[in-house]
């Protein structure tokens, strides 16, 4: 039974409540509170990229298309109803912390979903706690084949390295007529090594030779007993899987050293730093990724004006696939109409057309996009687009 006391405590609440939702002045910190939208009324996606650390720019472009994402979709009137929060965790390139931003991102923060991470090693690392806990994660650009096996909560919005081998591995053969190749990747890194392991196997089976194969470690600077151990065998091209700091390093060093064979890589060389750190040497080299910014589906024709026009500079594959995965559990959360881990997981997994920047994805059945690949070229310091590779 409320006395008069509390007739007046509430009689004041009320005029307090309905102050703030009807004035348009600033109320106070204290009367703004119970306008406020209380926090189950938005939707909360969790996001883990490397915003720091040696792939920076990688975090940084999809931080910054996810966030367009967000706004354009808050900007509509949000997701059933509700609006998009985004919780980032920087993993800084790191599984470990991968691994700590997806715990904490699921037990704090409770997001109904997770996008990332970029890096294979990483998101291999943090996809387990994802699965275990039946919280969805889209991996932007993890390519690495191991990573969606995981387990139907896992998927992806980028096609897989067997695939990216193979398309540079036919473009070396069929376009460059490279008959001998040398490798030159780094073991502790899943991505790396795949590739360059599926390289491989697709140079070879179309009639190619890997005359010499080396390796080096994370954190590695200096690759010149490496690269005097490639120079006599006079490769056609030296394929470079790894990632745009490295990459860039790496090709200095194989032009002081002499060697003059073309370089060849895959998407971990797309940065706008590749250049800045290889300079001179990655000019003329050869690298496989998901998109092109001279790309003319309307989705990336969109994308890349809304892209360039909040961020005053052109999307990366990285911006790409980001805004892709995003949109793609977006499109899924307003299919299942709601946010519980398994229906938004079966919805995902049946995304079938969804016209993305990247091209149509369709999950198959490992939850993986069957789509094509572009090849670019480094030309005056700048990427061009050469040719596109379906599936
Ligand atoms: N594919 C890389 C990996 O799996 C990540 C990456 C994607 C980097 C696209 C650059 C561009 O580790």
């Amino acid at each position: 039974m409320l006395g008069r006391k509390g007739f007046a405590v509430l009689a004041v609440i009320l005029i307090v409540a309905l102050l703030a939702g009807c004035t348009q002045q600033p109320a106070s910190k204290e009367q703004s509170k119970p306008a406020e939208q209380p926090k189950a009324d938005k939707i909360k996606i969790g996001v883990v990229a490397p915003l720091t650390g040696d792939v920076a720019t990688f975090g940084q472009s999809t931080k910054n298309a996810i966030e367009l994402a967000r706004d354009q979709l808050n900007a509509k009137g949000g997701l059933l109803g509700k609006q998009v929060e985004l919780v980032f965790e920087d993993d800084k390139n790191d599984p470990n912390e991968t691994a700590a931003a997806v715990k904490k991102l699921i037990s704090q923060d409770k997001v109904v979903a997770i996008v990332g991470s970029v890096a294979s090693k990483c998101t291999l690392a943090g996809a387990p706690i994802a699965q275990e806990n039946k919280i969805p994660m889209i991996t932007p650009t993890s390519t690495n084949e191991k990573v969606t096996p995981i387990g139907e909560y896992i998927s992806r919005a980028c096609f897989i390295d067997p695939f990216q081998g193979k398309v540079m591995a036919k473009f070396a053969g069929e376009n460059l007529k490279a008959k001998a190749a040398a490798m030159l990747y780094d073991v502790s890194n899943d991505y790396s090594k795949g590739l360059a392991e599926n390289f491989k196997a697709a140079f070879e089976a179309a009639g190619g030779k890997v005359v010499e194969s080396q390796t080096y470690g994370k954190g590695d600077q200096d690759f010149h007993a490496q690269l005097t151990k490639i120079k006599p065998t006079k490769p056609d091209v030296i394929f470079l899987p790894d990632y745009y700091n490295t990459v860039g390093l790496i090709a200095k060093q194989v032009r002081e050293v002499g060697i003059k064979s073309v370089l060849l890589g895959g998407d971990g060389w797309d940065s706008e730093d590749l250049v800045k750190i290889g300079g001179d040497a990655v000019e003329g080299g050869y690298f496989s990724n998901h998109y092109s910014v001279e790309q003319k589906n309307p989705e990336a024709v969109d994308f890349i004006k809304a892209y360039k026009d909040k961020y005053g500079k052109e999307p990366d594959a990285l911006a790409a696939l980001g805004y892709d995965a995003v949109t793609m559990l977006f499109d899924a959360i307003r299919r299942a109409g709601k946010t519980d881990g398994p229906a938004v997981k079966d919805a995902i997994n049946a995304t079938k057309n969804f016209k993305a920047v990247s091209g149509s994805i369709t999950l198959d059945a490992n939850r993986n996009p069957i789509k094509s690949a572009v090849v670019v070229t480094i030309a005056k310091g700048k990427q061009k687009f050469v040719t596109q590779v379906n599936p």
